[in-house]
């Protein structure tokens, strides 16, 4: 049945969450090259652009899903700083996630940090301006194998073990089983110690 939409069928004080999460909007004083890579690394493609002052680009479906401001007078962030962590965007694939990190390296941008968290297998870039995007592809194929593992092993090591990428994708080639691929070893407590410092 359709959703009922009409003003009677709003619940005053109902909590009601968004229906997806909508875009990135990042402002920067780079921002030809904030251009470049984010198309380059998304394939992404504008949306709408007032030339030189702010671009809306996307994806999908979505009109926009990352929007660049241009804003001249901004002032470095210092790399300490509190707030935004790092934005992740999800592959259909092992595949394509393997395939846009070749891509990428033939084109220079090459991820700093590769690791199977365990729900996910995520490789790790900076932009123009430092700010970290997640590449990732899901190791589970439901929501309910995702939160067995997440109940059960990731408590052991919520961080994850890091991957050779250059291997890993040589091992996706040969013909390792993706279920062998996806599967983070047992690492026990170990995985703080990769936390980054900086
Ligand atoms: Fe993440």
């Amino acid at each position: 049945m359709p959703q009922d939409t009409s003003p009677q069928a709003v619940e005053a004080g109902a909590s009601i969450s968004p229906a997806r999460l909508a875009h990135v909007v990042l402002r920067t004083t780079q921002y030809d090259a904030m251009l470049t890579w984010y198309k380059t690394v998304l394939g992404a493609w504008t949306t709408f652009e007032a030339p030189g002052v702010l671009c809306f680009m996307t994806y999908d479906e979505e009109h926009h899903r990352v929007a660049i401001a241009n804003v001249p007078t901004l002032t470095e962030r210092p790399a300490k700083a509190v707030g935004l962590e790092h934005v992740a965007f999800t592959y259909g694939t092992l595949g394509d996630l393997v395939a846009t990190y070749e891509r990428l390296k033939t084109l220079g941008i090459e991820p700093y940090w590769t690791i199977n968290h365990g729900p996910t297998i995520s490789f790790y870039y900076r932009d123009p301006d430092s700010n970290q995007i997640e590449l990732q592809v899901d190791n589970f194929a439901t929501i309910e194998e995702t939160n067995a593992f997440l109940a059960k092993e990731f408590p052991k090591n919520p961080i994850g073990v890091e991957i050779d990428a250059d291997d890993f994708v040589r091992r996706f080639h040969d013909g390792v089983p993706e279920s062998e691929l996806r599967t983070r070893p047992d690492t026990g407590s170990g995985g703080f110690d990769a936390v980054r410092t900086s």
